[in-house]
């Protein structure tokens, strides 16, 4: 049996296609490895979307290349992989700057690894490909072999037309596509057969799914989600990474109307300032967010919001950047990411001269943090005391402790719950800490009946 160590960086669309190239590598005798070291393959599964992600990658190929030559010395070949991203960004780059590369495959190119293996198992040097093939990868990617547990993720849609002006990933992962809701559909189940209760339907712009539905025409997300929602023993549908611009009426009316369909979105903004969002070329205004988040909050009025910022995008004012912490001031949100700009080669933004300073942007980022994280705290804080159902996903730290997530998507703590992996309890959360709650089950304080919450 030959080892397989994946290490994945960035978003969960690296972390379900790592899973798909795994079960890929399967068949060619490949078993997972937790260690570099041990391993006859490596594959980095890399992320391009902020400059210190691809740093990371290659001070990581520094390290692999001291233990590929520690290993060739001992007779045990490596074969060092780098997918991903950062692998279609810099294509044959990648070589030249670290030659213990063996391979660089491209996000839409996973399902050639095997072929690319066996070119350089007949020491043909390097293989690299980085093309948009015109097949569709998802039609060479073996079915999901393995549950990793509770929770699973599903891509649905891939890639990108927006072209934000910051953004690399519509030139990294390509043009919008979406799979076919058959195919996804059966996905889903296998998944809830072998195990899965909660299913995260993934897309870099997952709310412009379009994919040809089962009457020949092209079916929304919303119409996905209901169409899974029906799936036996599919006990939660989330769904990540929506774009206002796409934010539908059919969509927000689901969650309403789909009771597995969780409370909670991750709708990034990006700026508060509508000169800036312009200059990012976003296709929406500040107000224009708002009131989809006003209309979402009538439909789910308990839905948690969550979001992405940059801070000193090119030519930020203090005005521009007031304007971001106003909006957020107003919008309120449980949770939220936050960056600093970050020019990326070949964007439009990174060409434009009035680039802001560092400092600058440290300072900006830090106030806006504070003012999330305060946010962040607010919104645990208004789960103590409440009842909440909590998905149990693997066990705690302590004995018999179990972990599970809330429907807003908080780790969520129980101690005597571990024999309840799997499974929906109502819990009534008792502390709130700086990153989870805790709580106890409900049934030991109170004697309420377990089966009215079963979805
Ligand atoms: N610089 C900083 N942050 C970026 N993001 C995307 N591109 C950049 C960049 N060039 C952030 C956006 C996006 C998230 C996934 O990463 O906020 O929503
Ligand atoms: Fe990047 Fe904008 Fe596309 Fe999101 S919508 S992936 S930020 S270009």
């Amino acid at each position: 049996m030959k080892k397989l160590y994946i290490k994945t960086y960035g978003c969960q669309m690296n972390v379900y296609d790592s899973a798909r190239m795994a079960d890929l590598l399967a068949p060619l005798g490949y078993a997972p490895s937790e260690k570099a070291e041990d391993a006859d393959m490596v594959v980095l599964n890399t992320c391009h979307i902020r400059e210190k992600a691809a740093e990371k990658v290659y001070s990581e190929l520094g390290r692999l290349r001291k233990i590929k030559s520690e290993r060739k010395a001992k007779g045990h070949p490596m074969v060092i992989a780098v997918a991903g991203c950062v692998a279609q960004a810099e294509g044959a780059e990648m070589i030249a700057r670290q030659p213990a590369v063996d391979i660089v495959v491209g996000p839409q190119s996973y399902h050639r690894l095997p072929e690319m293996i066996a070119r350089i198992a007949r020491g043909s040097g390097h293989a690299l490909e980085t093309d948009f093939p015109a097949e569709d990868k998802f039609d060479h990617l073996p079915e999901e072999q393995r549950v990793e547990g509770v929770t699973a993720f599903l891509t649905v849609q891939e890639g990108c037309d927006k072209f934000c002006t910051f953004c690399v990933v519509p030139y990294t992962r390509g043009a919008e596509f979406s799979r076919p809701v058959i195919e996804i559909e059966r996905e889903a189940r296998r998944l809830t057969l072998s195990g899965a209760r909660e299913i995260t339907l993934l897309g870099q712009n997952v709310n412009a799914y379009r994919g040809e539905g089962p009457d020949g025409t092209r079916w929304t997300l919303a119409q996905l989600i209901h169409r899974l929602a029906r799936i036996d023993g599919m006990k939660r549908l989330r769904y990540t990474t929506s774009h206002p611009r796409d934010m539908n009426d059919d969509l927000i009316a689901a969650h309403q109307e789909v009771e597995t369909l969780m409370p909670y979105l991750h709708l990034p903004v990006q700026s508060g300032s509508d000169r800036i969002l312009k200059a990012m070329n976003r296709g929406h205004s500040r107000d224009d967010y708002l009131k989809i988040i006003e209309r979402i909050r009538v439909a789910r009025p308990d839905i948690a919001l969550s979001s992405d910022f940059i801070v000193g995008f090119p030519g930020e004012t203090d005005t521009d950047y007031e304007a971001t912490l106003e909006l957020v001031r107003e919008a309120k949100f449980a949770q939220a990411f936050s960056f600093k700009y970050s020019p990326r080669p070949g964007t439009p933004a990174a060409a434009v001269a009035r680039q802001i300073p560092d400092d600058v942007k440290s300072a900006r980022l830090t106030i806006l943090q504070t003012l999330l994280a305060e946010q962040q705290r607010d919104f645990n804080d208004g789960c103590r005391g409440k009842v909440l159902p909590v998905l149990f996903e693997r066990p705690g730290r302590k004995d018999g402790q179990a972990v599970g997530r809330s429907p807003y998507l908080q780790p969520v703590h129980v101690a005597g719950a571990e024999k309840l992996i799997g499974e929906i309890r109502e819990v009534r959360i008792a502390s709130v800490l700086p990153n989870s709650l805790k709580g106890v089950l409900a049934t030991d304080v109170s004697a309420a009946p377990i089966m009215a919450i079963a979805h």
